[in-house]
Formats: structure tokens, C-alpha cells, sequence
């Protein structure tokens, strides 16, 4: 459990399935954590699944909205005394033909997705310079990595979130910010619920993934404390797929006659 003088980290989307997860790894490394969502009462949930402590505080804002999203990071830096880590991980996903999408979720996804990472870093990195440095972590996906049918926004967005996560690394490198980007594959929380349901999803995660299975939020959240602490000192705008093995390559089971398919 962090103390008064232990970094402090802004997670956004706390609320939801894989920042929670976050929100606990941070904590459990000594980090004090600022619990940010929309949704205020699922940072109460995260909040009271958490359990009591001064190293935690909830934050609720908007960030489609950009002066919200603008005035965290000072916020959090009212209330713990300063900011060391930014996890952008709030996100939100359409599943709809490309055909289909309007202009408007288009916008609402990338807004969501792609501009409030931006608004959040350009906000945080200031202090972070002024204190001697700072670490940003990006939540991508597989699908910022490559092409999924249907989600044309959400790849869309996170595929700006890596190269946003790339540009950040170059540009504010020499002024003591590390930026990196996990990019998660299938992760059972209720963004994918409706997977789960369904044996051929599941087949179909099977037969895409190397490692045969989908992961729990805790294994995206790992990859992100590591990130974010000083094993990781010299890595720099490094994007880690989380997703066993799907993008490394085509599983092509049927390509082989060896592996039995269960
Ligand atoms: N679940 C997966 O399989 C998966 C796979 C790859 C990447 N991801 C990414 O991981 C991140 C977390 O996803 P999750 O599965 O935990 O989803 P989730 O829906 O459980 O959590 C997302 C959280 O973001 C919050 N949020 C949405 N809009 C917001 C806004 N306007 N302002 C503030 N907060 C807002 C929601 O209230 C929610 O609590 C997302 O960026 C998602 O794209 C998830």
C-alpha cells in the first residue's frame, strides 16, 4: 500500500473490468492510485472492492468531455501532491459493418479512445517534466494491431493510440517520460461478455490464439505495473501485445496435421 511520499497514479476507466485490475496491481506495488470513470458508480464499486485506504481517491469525469479531461491531472495533483504515472485505459468499442457506422459513433469512439489519451497526456506531461519525469501507459488492443471486421472506429482509434503512444516516446523521451502501450487481445470481462456465450466464439478464439485461451483482466494488468516501474527504466515507446500469440502470426491449425484441435 503506497504511503505519502509513494508515486501516484491517474488510471481512467477504473470503473470497468481491466482498470480495476489495474487500479489493485498499481496498488498492491506501493503506488497511491486516482480511480477516474465516468461512471461514478462503478468507481464506487471499484472503490469499495478495493477497500479502504488514504492511498486511493475517485475522480468522476467525462472524458468526451476535453475540458474535463483537461482538468484531471491538476485535480489529482490537488489531492495526492503530484502525478507520476498516467494509465490511459478508459475505452469504449462499436461493433458494427463499416457500412453501417455513422459519422457520429465514429466520432464518439475516437473521441473516447484516441482524443482523450491525447488530452490527458498533454495535460499530465508538464508536471511530470517539471518533477524530474513520468511514465505513461496507452490500453491498445490487438485490433489497433490488426484489421477486425466490424470495428473499423475502435481499430481505427487504437491504431492512433500506438502511434500516439510512438510519438510521445520520441518526442518527450530526453525530458524524462517513458510511454508505452500494452495492446490486449480476448479478454473475458463484460466488453466481450457476449463471446462467452457462444461456443463458436469461443472455438474461434481458441483457434486463433497460440496459447488456445482467452486471459483475465490480472494479465493485462501486470504487463502495465512492469511498464510502469524500474524494471522497465530503459523502455520507451515499446507496444507489448498481451493477446497469447495472436498477432505474432496465423495459428493455421488446419494448415498442419499436427495439432489436435479439442
Ligand atoms: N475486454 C477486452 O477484451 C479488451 C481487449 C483489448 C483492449 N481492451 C481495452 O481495455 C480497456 C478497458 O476495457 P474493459 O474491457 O475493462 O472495458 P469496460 O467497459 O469494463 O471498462 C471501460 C471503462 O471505461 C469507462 N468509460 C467509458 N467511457 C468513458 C468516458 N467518456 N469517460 C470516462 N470513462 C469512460 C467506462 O465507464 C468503463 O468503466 C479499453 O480501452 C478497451 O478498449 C479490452
Amino acid at each position: 500500500m503506497g504511503t505519502a511520499d509513494s508515486e501516484v497514479a491517474l488510471v481512467t476507466g477504473a470503473g470497468g473490468a481491466i482498470g480495476s485490475e489495474i487500479c489493485r496491481a498499481l496498488r498492491a506495488a506501493g503506488i497511491r492510485v486516482a480511480l477516474a470513470d465516468v461512471d461514478e458508480a462503478a468507481l464506487e464499486r471499484t472503490a469499495a472492492d478495493l477497500g479502504p485506504g488514504d492511498d486511493l481517491a475517485s475522480f468522476a469525469a467525462d472524458l468526451a468531455d476535453d475540458r474535463q479531461t483537461a482538468g484531471l491531472p491538476d485535480r489529482v495533483r490537488e489531492h495526492f501532491g503530484g502525478l507520476d504515472i498516467l494509465v490511459n485505459n478508459a475505452g469504449v468499442r462499436e461493433v458494427v459493418p463499416l457500412l453501417d457506422l455513422t459519422p457520429g459513433q465514429w466520432r464518439r469512439t475516437l473521441d473516447i479512445d484516441l482524443v482523450a489519451p491525447f488530452v490527458l497526456s498533454r495535460a499530465a506531461i508538464p508536471g511530470m517534466i517539471a518533477q524530474g519525469g513520468g511514465k505513461i501507459v496507452n490500453v491498445a488492443s490487438m485490433a489497433g494491431l490488426s484489421a477486425f471486421r466490424d470495428r473499423a472506429a475502435y481499430s481505427s482509434a487504437k491504431a492512433g493510440l500506438i502511434m500516439l503512444t510512438k510519438v510521445t516516446a520520441v518526442e518527450c523521451g530526453d525530458q524524462g517520460i517513458r510511454c508505452n502501450a500494452v495492446a490486449p487481445g480476448v479478454v473475458e470481462t463484460p466488453m466481450t461478455s457476449s463471446f462467452f456465450g457462444s461456443a463458436d466464439l469461443t472455438a474461434s478464439i481458441r483457434a486463433n490464439t497460440p496459447m488456445r485461451r482467452w486471459c483475465g483482466p490480472a494479465e493485462i494488468a501486470e504487463p502495465v505495473v512492469f511498464l510502469c516501474g524500474p524494471q522497465a527504466r530503459f523502455v520507451n515507446g515499446a507496444v507489448i501485445p498481451v493477446d497469447g500469440g495472436w498477432t505474432a502470426g496465423y495459428y493455421g491449425a488446419e494448415l498442419s496435421p499436427r495439432p489436435k484441435e479439442s
